[in-house]
């Protein structure tokens, strides 16, 4: 038996990187997976989003696992679209179980330089976005009346602090206050909500030209070794990022039963980065 055997659990942002990585992890304990990506790049980023090709990838990686997979092209900021999708989730899947509001994006800018269009966007997509996806998925798991638990990706900036992220520390924190919300409205139909908070993780967002930037503003062209180099002395186990699995890990206990009585926290999983 799988830790989310017979579970059916919905994860936005999945194409690549972490919601790809609990995509998998989850799927290899028995959970049958609805994976939801933009694939679109977003012109006031600095860097490219994930492709259909990649979509497909992460729908093949669950299939090769032998778990029912649902792959869709939405946008976390398209409420109908998420509507649509998670109405066939429930239908086909018979149901949700598990919800990773993953989908997020960075950028690095000066409180006072950035444009309305980079703040709005990392609002939009990073908080709004989040709500979204619950507002999609909660009401069916809701009527299932069988619980369930909702993961919300926030960040660990939102509990150190970092200059030149004020739209991303922001949007973060405001993932936080709707998990605590949520979890308290939602106890009583026995669905869990916490948030885990990464700090450094090896995927395309942290090795793009924004989040390089963040830990190198000195440097003109900053590299992964460069960033490296630097963050191994803000955490401490001296790891300087971590890997998507470990978050995924994070995710699964989570979701899953043996978190049965968990619920309304913050989980940092970021090598002691706040104590160091
Ligand atoms: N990588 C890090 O160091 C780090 C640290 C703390 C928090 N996080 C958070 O972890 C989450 C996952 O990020 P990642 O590291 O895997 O980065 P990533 O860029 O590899 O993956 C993000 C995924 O979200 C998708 N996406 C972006 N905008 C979307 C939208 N509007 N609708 C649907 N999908 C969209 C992208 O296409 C991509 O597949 C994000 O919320 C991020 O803010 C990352």
């Amino acid at each position: 038996m799988g830790r989310v055997s017979g579970k059916v659990a919905f994860i936005t942002g999945a194409a690549r990187g972490q919601g790809r990585s609990h995509a998998v992890r989850l799927a290899q304990e028995g959970a049958d997976i609805v994976v939801v990506d933009s694939c679109a790049d977003v012109p006031s980023l600095e860097y490219p989003m994930a492709t259909i090709e990649d979509l497909r990838d992460t729908e093949k990686l669950v299939r090769d696992l032998g778990r029912r997979v649902l792959a869709r092209q939405v946008d976390v900021r398209d409420q109908a679209g998420l509507d649509e999708v998670a109405a066939e989730a429930a239908e086909r899947l018979g149901g949700i179980d598990i919800v990773s509001a993953n989908a997020g994006v960075v950028g690095c800018r000066p409180t006072f330089d950035l444009t309305d269009t980079e703040w709005q966007d990392m609002v939009d997509i990073n908080m709004t976005g989040v709500w979204r996806t619950v507002k999609a998925t909660v009401p069916h798991m809701v009527e299932a009346g069988r619980g369930g638990s909702v993961i919300l990706t926030s960040s660990v900036v939102t509990l150190v602090g970092a200059a030149n992220v004020a739209h991303y520390n922001a949007s973060k924190s405001g993932v936080v206050g709707l998990m605590q919300t949520l979890s308290a409205e939602l106890g009583r139909h026995g669905i869990r909500v916490n948030a885990v908070h990464p700090g450094n993780v090896a995927t395309d967002m942290l090795f793009s030209k924004s989040t390089l930037r963040v830990f190198c503003p000195d440097l003109d062209n900053p590299t992964p070794d460069d960033l490296r180099e630097r963050a191994r002395g803000s955490d401490v186990l001296g790891q300087g990022w971590v890997e998507a699995e470990d978050i995924s890990n994070a995710v699964l206990y989570l979701a899953s039963d043996e978190a049965r009585f968990v619920t309304g926290v913050s989980l940092p999983v970021d090598a002691g980065r706040r104590i160091g």
